[in-house]
């Protein structure tokens, strides 16, 4: 039976300044506390080992940690979050799924089985050895593969969804490689917590842990000015943006007069790499939709002008490119 079940040891490690008795040869202090957790009560666990851990143990562990530093402790997700997790990234069979801190491999394991690939990245080597052994167990070692390391130098550019269950202040650490390294329109799931000013897309609160899931969809990076065409016109726009959440400002001519004249921009969205926005002016509306690739914006735009409709294609470049 894969040993996913009963009570489990609660490992918490850091590399810190400690007791230099416990020093082994030439490594790294390593400090292990072990406390026995029930499954059942796994999700109150995690604050009661922050308390465990204020110590200076996690905390020092969790400040500043990149390198090769156990940054949250070994507390597998119960199974019915895992499916969960998995229900809200919307895991499917052309998923490549990356849990960050793996453990004992129930994550990549549970992704496995939905079809999708999946590997986990873990610093422990005893509890890669336990979820390559779980995979085993499991009949889907063909589909995911465990990996000995840090989470901070994982190669994790070709997920389409990773999944975290770390600190707070691991998740704010790991923010900028997961922004800057996933592709836009990957799902990131988190159980139970969050990603500071980066809100979630959603939060589900039936989760059996108490802070619920929490799930972000990786936007592409889309501010500053670009220059957009359309069939008959030509304007430029300028994108402000705070991770998914953007605010568009369209620039005419001073001297176009006629449908484009006060033309002005409405709401707009950002989801992974696809924009929507609507421009209107008192004579026409115009409602586009686009994908972001490759450095160009470019989709369909539907003008209603005088009771008449019609769809055209826009295509966007960034401004100082389209200026050459
Ligand atoms: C709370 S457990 C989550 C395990 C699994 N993802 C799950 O949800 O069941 C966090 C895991 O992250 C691992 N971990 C902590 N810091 C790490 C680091 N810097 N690199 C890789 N793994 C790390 C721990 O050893 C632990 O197994």
């Amino acid at each position: 039976m894969p040993v996913f079940g009963g009570a489990i040891d609660v490992t918490v490690r850091a590399r810190a300044s400690v007791d230099a008795a416990r020093r082994g040869p030439g490594g790294p202090a390593v400090v292990t506390v072990r406390a026995q957790v029930s499954m059942r009560e796994h999700c109150r666990s995690l604050p009661a080992l922050r308390t465990l851990a204020a110590g200076g143990l996690l905390l020092a562990a969790s400040a500043q940690a990149q390198n090769d530093e156990f940054v949250a402790p070994y507390v597998p997700t119960v199974e019915e979050d895992v499916e969960l997790m998995l229900d809200v990234a919307g895991v499917r069979p052309d998923d490549y799924v990356i849990d960050l801190g793996s453990g004992d491999g129930r994550i990549a394991i549970a992704a496995a089985r939905r079809g999708a690939l999946a590997h986990g990245v873990e610093l422990d080597p005893e509890l890669v050895e336990l979820a390559r052994a779980n995979a085993a167990e499991s009949g889907v070692s063909e589909r995911v593969a465990f990996l000995q390391g840090d989470i901070f130098e994982a190669d994790i550019g070709r997920a389409t969804v990773v999944t975290l269950y770390l600190f707070p202040d691991a998740n704010l650490m790991l923010r900028p490689k997961l922004l800057a390294e996933l592709r836009p329109g990957t799902r990131v799931v988190s159980n139970s917590f969050h990603m500071g000013e980066w809100q979630p897309d959603v939060h589900d609160m039936s989760a059996r842990s108490s802070g619920g899931v929490l799930l972000w969809i990786v936007p592409a990076r889309i501010a500053g000015e670009w220059s957009v065409e359309i069939d008959d016109g030509a304007f430029s726009l300028v994108v402000q943006q705070q991770f998914q959440e953007i605010d568009v400002d369209i620039g005419i001519e001073s001297d176009v007069a006629g449908v484009w004249s006060g033309l002005a921009a409405g709401t707009a969205t950002l989801t992974g790499d696809r924009i929507r926005f609507d421009a209107e002016s008192d004579t026409v509306r115009l409602s586009f939709d686009g994908r972001i690739g490759d450095g160009v914006m470019e989709g369909y735009v539907q003008t209603v002008h005088e009771q008449r409709f019609f769809v055209g294609r826009w295509r966007a470049l960034p401004a100082a490119a389209s200026s050459r």
